[in-house]
C-alpha cells in the first residue's frame, strides 16, 4: 500500500502549499471545507482504507488521523491569526474617539432688532417700567380717537394706514397701548411696550410697510416735564453710553402738549455733519411730551389730579445706527449673510 503513503504525502505538500496561500479567515474556512470537509480529501483517504488489508488497516488508518489532525492544528492556528489581523484592520478603520466633544447643532441668532429691543426694555426695567404689549390689528379708537387724533386728521387717511374695513386697522404706532393700559389699570402706571407698528408707505431704503417701536409712559401724581427731561436724558446716556449730548426741539403729536422731539448729536460725525445725519449733526431719535389731559380723560383718569409723560422710538432707525446698517430692508429680507453678522 505505498501508493496511500504517496497520497498522503502529496496532499500534505498541496495543503502546506495551500495554507500558505491563504490570507483570510475565509481562504482557510474554505481549505477546511476542502480538506476536512465531509466530502474532503481526508475523507477520501479514508474511503481507502477498505482496500487495504486487515494488518495494515491500523497503521495507515493512524497515518491519516494523524495527517488529520495536523491539518486541524495548522487551520485553527492560521485562523487565529489571520482573525486578529482582520479584527485589527477593522478596529482601526472604525475606531471612534468617545472623549471628542460632541457636534454641536446650529444655534440661532436673536435678530438685530430684537437685540436693540432687549437692550432698550432692559434698561427700562432697571428704571422702574414694566413691560406691557398691546394688539397689532386694533380699533380705531385705540390707534386714533383715544389718543386725542382729530377725526379728519390725515394720519386717519387710507394713505397712511392699513384698514381692515371701517373700524379695524394695522396700528401705526405703538401709543395704541397707552389707551389699553388706561382702561385696565389704576395710576401710578409706568410702562414700557415694545412691538410692531405698520404704515401705507413706498418701500426703501429708509421705510418700509412694518418697523417696531417701543413706547414709554409713566402717569402719577405729581410727574412734571422736568421728569419727562431728566428721564429722557438718564435713559438715552445708559442707551448710547453715557457720551450722549441730547437736545429737545418743540413738536406737535396729538396726544402730547408740549409735544417734543428729542434729538442726540450724531452718532457717525459726531455732530460735523454727514449722510447719515443729513449734515445737520443731529440724528432724531424720539418723540415725547406731557399726556394731553383729552388723553388721560378718555382713560378715566383725572388730569386735576394726575399727570405724566409718554415717549415712543422706532427700534429699525436706532440698530441701523448702531450696526451700520444702510438698508432697513435687510432688516426683513432673511439674509443668512447678513443675519449672522450679529452675535
Ligand atoms: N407715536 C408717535 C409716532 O409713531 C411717536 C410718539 C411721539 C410717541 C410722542 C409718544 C409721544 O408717546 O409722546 O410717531
Amino acid at each position: 500500500m505505498n501508493s496511500l503513503v504517496d497520497q498522503i504525502s502529496r496532499l500534505r505538500v498541496h495543503f502546506i502549499k495551500e495554507l500558505q496561500e491563504a490570507v483570510s479567515s475565509k481562504d482557510i474556512e474554505n481549505l477546511k471545507l476542502k480538506y476536512l470537509g465531509k466530502k474532503g480529501s481526508i475523507q477520501a483517504l479514508m474511503l481507502e482504507l477498505k482496500n487495504c488489508s486487515s494488518e495494515e488497516r491500523p497503521h495507515f488508518g493512524k497515518l491519516i488521523n494523524d495527517l488529520k489532525e495536523e491539518f486541524v492544528s495548522h487551520c485553527e492556528n492560521s485562523l487565529a491569526r489571520l482573525k486578529n489581523q482582520e479584527m485589527a484592520i477593522q478596529f482601526e478603520k472604525e475606531w471612534i474617539d468617545p472623549t471628542l466633544p460632541g457636534r454641536s447643532p446650529f444655534l440661532g441668532r436673536e435678530h438685530p432688532i430684537n437685540q436693540m429691543l432687549h437692550r432698550i426694555v432692559d434698561i427700562l426695567i432697571g428704571m422702574g417700567f414694566s413691560v406691557q404689549l398691546g394688539p397689532d390689528v386694533d380699533s380705531d379708537y385705540y390707534n386714533f380717537e383715544g389718543l386725542n387724533f382729530a377725526p379728519d386728521h390725515p394720519a386717519r387717511d387710507m394713505q397712511d394706514t392699513f384698514y381692515f374695513g371701517e373700524n379695524l386697522l394695522l396700528r401705526t404706532h405703538t401709543s395704541n397701548v397707552q389707551v389699553h393700559a388706561m382702561e385696565n389699570f389704576t395710576p401710578p402706571l409706568r410702562i414700557v411696550a415694545p412691538g410692531r407698528a405698520f404704515r401705507n408707505e413706498d418701500i426703501s431704503a429708509r421705510s418700509h410697510v412694518f418697523f417696531h417701536q417701543i413706547e414709554g409712559f409713566y402717569i402719577d401724581k405729581h410727574v412734571t416735564f422736568g421728569d419727562l427731561l431728566s428721564t429722557m436724558e438718564e435713559f438715552l446716556s445708559k442707551l448710547l453710553g453715557g457720551r450722549a449730548e441730547v437736545r429737545f426741539r418743540p413738536s406737535y403729536f396729538p396726544f402730547v402738549e408740549p409735544g417734543m422731539e428729542v434729538d442726540v448729536r450724531c452718532t457717525a460725525c459726531k455732530g460735523s455733519g454727514c449722510r447719515i445725519c443729513k449734515h445737520t449733526g443731529w440724528l432724531e431719535i424720539l418723540g415725547t411730551g406731557m399726556i394731553h389731559p383729552n388723553v388721560l380723560k378718555r382713560g378715566n383718569i383725572d388730569p386735576e389730579i394726575y399727570s405724566g409723560y409718554a415717549w415712543g422710538m422706532g427700534i429699525e432707525r436706532l440698530a441701523m445706527l448702531q450696526f451700520d446698517i444702510p438698508d432697513i430692508r435687510l432688516f426683513t429680507e432673511n439674509d443668512m449673510r447678513f443675519l449672522s453678522q450679529f452675535p
